[in-house]
C-alpha cells in the first residue's frame, strides 16, 4: 500500500536559524495546527516550505535543515527571495486571499505575481513528483498550491490527488473577477476530490466550473474529459483530546507568568469578566471593527465600565504585505485611542498582544476567559472558535461568533452576531455577561459533543475515505470502455479487413466542437480531407447524421457528395444528390408550438430558436447556466402539457430542446440504411441524447461510440473532438 504525502505551503514547524543553530517552532495558522495532529498520528510525509529563504540559509547547513525537517517527517521545497516575494506575498496573500475572502478592492492582480506564483506551484508539484510513486495518496492544501493538482496529474495520470481549500470559495461574481480564473479551475480540476469546509463555498466553486469552463455538472460531480471530479464540504474539526487534556492538566501544572497575572487581575476584581479575542493579525478577522464595537459596546451600555476587560492576542502574520502593516498601525492606535480616553486608575479596558504566543499561553487563556469574541468578516473555518470551546472542561463560558465564519454552520448553539451590526453586538455583549451557568452549560454540552465527535482526525479519515471511494465509483459507473491506443488497434484491424463498411458520424459536439453561434461551426479543412479520404475508399459509405438543417449541411457538404441524413432522419442526400424526404412528417404543428419557444427566448436571455423543416429547436447554450436548465424544465413541462398524444415528441438534447415528429430518430434511419446492403463493418459515433437512438438501434455487431464521459448506450467513449480525429484519421489511413 502506499503512502499518503501531505503538501502545503506552510510546514507544521517553521524553522529559524539562530547562532548557526535550527531552531523549529510551531506554525500557526489553522491549516498547520489542524493537519498537525493528523500527520503525527500516521505514516505521511509532508512537504511544504520550510520558511526560510535560500539566502537566509547558508549552504553548510543544508543537511541540519533536512535533519530537522525529518524529525517531523517533513521534507523541503526550497525558495528563493525573489520567489517567496511573488508566490506567497504577492499573488498568494495580495490577489487570492484578499479576492476569496470579499476585499477585491485590496486584491492587486499582478502579471509578475501570478508568473511567479506557476513557476513555485511547479516546484512543489516537481517535489511531488520526485517524492512519490503511482500507488501513493496525494492531498494538497490551500490556495497557495491551486495548479498543484493538475501539474501533477499531467505525470501521474493514475495517482490519486486530493485537494483541500482552507480558505472561502467566493461567489462567481467575485471569482470571475480572477484574470486567471481558467487556469486557476483546470488547476484545480486535476484532482480526483476536492474539498471545501461548507456547502456554500463548494456551490460557489461548482458555479464558477460551470460558467466559467463550461463543463457538465450533475449534484457534486463534475465531467471533464474521461475523468469524474467530486466536490463535497467537508468542516475541518480539531483535535478536541488534546485541548481538552491540555485544560484539565493546566490546573496541576505549574503557573505561568501569564496565568498569574490572569489569575492576580480575576482576584483584584472578581466580579469583572474577561472577554477574549485571538487572530492573526488579518483583515479579514475584523480586528479592528471589533475594537470600535468595543467601544460602542461600553458607550450604549456604560455599566459595564470596569466590569469588562477585553484581551485582544493579535499574531503577527504576512508582515511584508501592505495592508497587513496599515491594519497594524490601525489596531495599535485605536486600542491606544480607546484606552487612553477610557481608561480609569484602576482599569484598562483592552489588554492587547502582539506577538505569538506557546501552546501553553493559549491554554491559560482560553480556560481564563469568559466569554470569546470572535468577529471575522470573513473566515473559511475558525478554529480558535472549536479551540475555545473545547477548553471549557466545566461548560462555563459564552462564545460570540461571527456569522461570517465556516465554523458557525457547526456552531448554531454559540451566540451568531453579523460583525457590521454594532447595535446587535452590543446587545449580545450584554448578554454574555449576564447569561446564566445553566444556559452556558447547556449550550457547550451540545458544542463540545459535536466537536468531539467530528474532531480533526474523524475529518481526515472522512476525506481519505472519500477519496478511494471516488477512484472506484469511477470505474464502476461507467460501462462504456475507453478507446484506447490499444482498443484503436483492433477496431482499425476489424476496418481494415472488412469487406463493406458502414460509418454514421454525428456532427457537433462529434466532428466539431460547439459554438455560441451553430452557423459558425463550419468545417475546417483538416476535416475536410479527413472526409475525403474516408469517403473516398472503397466499399465504404460515409453518413453524416445530425439534427441540422438540410440548408446549413447542404451548403457545407453537398459539393462534396458525402452522403447525409438530416434533421435527425427526415432528409437524406446521397452521392451530392437533392435532399429526399425518409420519412413522411407533418408540419402543421409548428405554428403552434412556435409562439411558445418564442415566448421562452423573451424570458431567457441568449437563447434562440432554430426552425428547420420539420422541427423546432430551442437552444439555450448561452444562458446562464442555471437559468437555462431552469427554463428548459420549464419548457418540457409546458411543451408536454401542449402536445398530448400528437406524433410530436421534445428531444432533450446537449443545451437544446427540439420538438419534432415522433416517427423521425437518428436509429431509425440509420437502420433503414443497414438494410439497403450487407455490410460487415457497422460503426456510429456521436456525442449527444439524440445520438444514443442509434447506439439502442444498431445490432450487437456494430462499433458505437460515445463521445464524452456520460452515462450512454455506447460500447465505447472517448474524451472529446480531439480524441474524434484521431481515431478517424486511423480508418483514413486504411
Ligand atoms: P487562521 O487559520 O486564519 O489563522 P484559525 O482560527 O482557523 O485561523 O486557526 C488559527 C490557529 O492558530 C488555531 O489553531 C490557533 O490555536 C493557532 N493560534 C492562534 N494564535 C496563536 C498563538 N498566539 N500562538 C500559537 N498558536 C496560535
Ligand atoms: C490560513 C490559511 C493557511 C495559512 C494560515 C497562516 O489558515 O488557510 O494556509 O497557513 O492562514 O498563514 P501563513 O501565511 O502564515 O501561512
Amino acid at each position: 500500500m502506499g503512502k499518503t504525502i501531505i503538501i502545503s505551503n506552510r510546514l507544521p514547524v517553521q524553522l529559524q536559524i539562530s547562532n548557526g543553530k535550527i531552531n523549529a517552532v510551531p506554525s500557526v495558522g489553522g491549516l498547520a495546527t489542524g493537519m498537525k495532529s493528523v500527520h503525527s498520528g500516521g505514516e505521511s510525509l509532508w512537504i511544504g516550505w520550510s520558511g526560510l529563504t535560500d539566502e537566509e540559509t547558508p549552504h553548510e547547513l543544508d543537511q541540519n535543515i533536512d535533519d530537522a525537517l525529518k524529525e517531523h517527517g517533513c521534507a523541503k521545497v526550497s525558495l528563493n527571495a525573489q520567489e517567496v516575494e511573488g508566490f506567497y506575498f504577492g499573488f498568494s496573500n495580495r490577489t487570492i486571499w484578499p479576492l476569496f475572502h470579499y476585499f477585491m478592492e485590496y486584491s492587486e492582480f499582478e502579471l509578475d505575481f501570478w508568473n511567479t506564483y506557476k513557476a513555485v506551484n511547479q516546484k512543489f508539484a516537481d517535489a511531488i513528483i520526485e517524492k512519490s510513486n503511482d500507488d501513493d495518496t496525494i492531498w494538497v492544501h490551500d490556495y497557495q498550491l491551486m495548479l498543484v493538482p493538475q501539474m501533477v496529474r499531467e505525470k501521474r495520470p493514475k495517482t490519486s490527488i486530493g485537494f483541500f481549500l482552507h480558505i472561502p470559495f467566493p461567489s462567481y461574481e467575485i471569482f470571475r473577477t480572477l484574470p486567471w480564473r481558467r487556469e486557476v479551475l483546470e488547476g484545480l480540476l486535476g484532482s480526483d476530490l476536492i474539498g471545501f469546509h461548507t456547502y456554500d463555498y463548494e456551490r460557489h466553486f461548482l458555479s464558477s466550473v460551470r460558467r466559467i469552463l463550461g463543463l457538465e455538472v450533475s449534484f457534486n460531480d463534475i465531467f471533464m474529459d474521461n475523468r469524474v471530479i467530486k466536490v463535497d464540504s467537508f468542516p475541518m474539526g480539531i483535535d478536541y483530546r488534546k485541548f481538552k487534556n491540555a485544560a484539565l492538566d493546566h490546573d496541576k501544572n505549574q503557573k505561568s507568568d501569564l496565568q498569574e497575572r490572569l489569575d492576580s487581575h480575576k482576584a483584584s476584581a472578581p466580579d469583572t469578566k474577561l472577554i477574549l479575542s485571538i487572530d492573526r493579525l488579518d483583515y479579514s478577522k475584523g480586528i479592528a471593527k471589533r475594537i470600535n464595537a468595543f467601544e460602542y459596546f461600553l458607550n450604549k451600555y456604560p455599566e459595564y465600565k470596569e466590569k469588562v476587560r477585553l484581551i485582544i492576542l493579535a499574531v503577527p502574520s504576512r508582515s511584508n504585505v501592505p495592508q497587513y502593516q496599515l491594519l497594524k498601525r490601525e489596531v495599535d492606535e485605536l486600542v491606544g485611542r480607546i484606552n487612553g480616553e477610557i481608561s480609569t486608575v484602576n482599569w484598562t479596558p483592552i489588554w492587547y498582544f502582539y506577538r505569538s504566543l506557546g501552546f501553553e499561553s493559549l491554554i491559560d487563556l482560553y480556560t481564563t476567559s469568559d466569554i470569546a469574541w470572535l468577529t471575522p468578516l470573513r473566515d473559511g473555518m475558525n478554529l480558535v472558535a472549536k479551540e475555545y470551546i473545547a477548553t471549557r472542561t466545566d461548560k462555563t463560558g459564552v462564545l460570540i461568533l461571527s456569522e461570517m465564519a465556516g465554523s458557525a454552520y457547526e456552531m448554531n448553539e454559540a451566540l451568531l452576531i453579523n460583525p457590521n451590526n454594532f447595535e446587535q453586538q452590543a446587545d449580545t455583549l450584554k448578554r454574555a455577561i449576564n447569561m446564566p451557568e445553566e444556559e452556558q452549560m447547556a449550550r457547550n454540552t451540545f458544542l463540545q459533543n459535536r466537536l468531539e465527535r467530528y474532531n480533526v482526525e474523524v475529518w481526515a479519515n472522512e476525506f481519505m475515505k472519500a477519496l478511494k471511494q471516488k477512484s472506484s465509483v469511477v470505474r464502476n459507473t461507467f460501462v462504456a470502455k475507453k478507446v484506447s491506443d490499444g482498443v484503436l488497434q483492433k477496431m482499425n484491424k476489424k476496418y481494415n479487413q472488412a469487406k463493406k463498411r458502414l460509418l454514421f458520424l454525428d456532427y457537433d459536439g462529434t466532428l466539431a466542437g460547439f459554438h455560441k453561434d451553430p452557423q459558425k461551426a463550419s468545417p475546417d479543412d483538416e476535416l475536410y480531407v479527413l472526409l475525403d479520404k474516408i469517403n473516398n475508399q472503397e466499399n465504404t459509405t460515409l453518413f453524416l447524421i445530425s439534427g441540422r438543417d438540410k440548408q446549413t449541411f447542404g451548403r457545407w457538404f453537398l459539393h462534396k457528395r458525402y452522403n447525409m441524413i438530416v434533421e435527425h432522419g427526415v432528409w437524406i442526400s446521397k452521392n451530392g444528390q437533392d435532399f429526399k424526404m425518409l420519412e413522411k412528417v407533418k408540419g402543421e404543428w409548428m405554428e403552434k408550438i412556435r409562439p411558445v419557444l418564442e415566448s421562452f427566448v423573451d424570458r431567457t436571455p441568449g437563447s434562440f430558436v432554430e426552425e428547420k423543416n420539420y422541427s423546432l429547436a430551442w437552444h439555450y447554450r448561452n444562458t446562464d447556466p442555471d437559468f437555462g436548465e431552469k427554463r428548459a424544465s420549464e419548457l418540457g413541462t409546458v411543451l408536454r402539457s401542449l402536445i398530448g398524444n400528437d406524433d410530436i415528441s421534445v428531444l432533450n438534447g446537449n443545451k437544446v430542446m427540439e420538438v419534432k415528429s415522433s416517427n423521425v430518430n437518428k436509429g431509425r434511419a440509420a437502420v433503414r440504411i443497414l438494410g439497403e446492403e450487407d455490410y460487415d463493418f457497422v460503426f456510429a459515433i456521436g456525442d449527444d441524447w439524440t445520438d444514443e437512438y442509434m447506439f439502442q438501434e444498431l445490432p450487437d455487431t456494430s462499433i458505437t461510440v460515445k463521445v464524452g464521459f456520460q452515462k450512454t448506450q455506447a460500447k465505447y467513449y472517448v474524451e472529446n473532438t480531439k480524441r474524434v480525429r484521431e481515431l478517424l484519421k486511423q480508418f483514413a489511413q486504411a
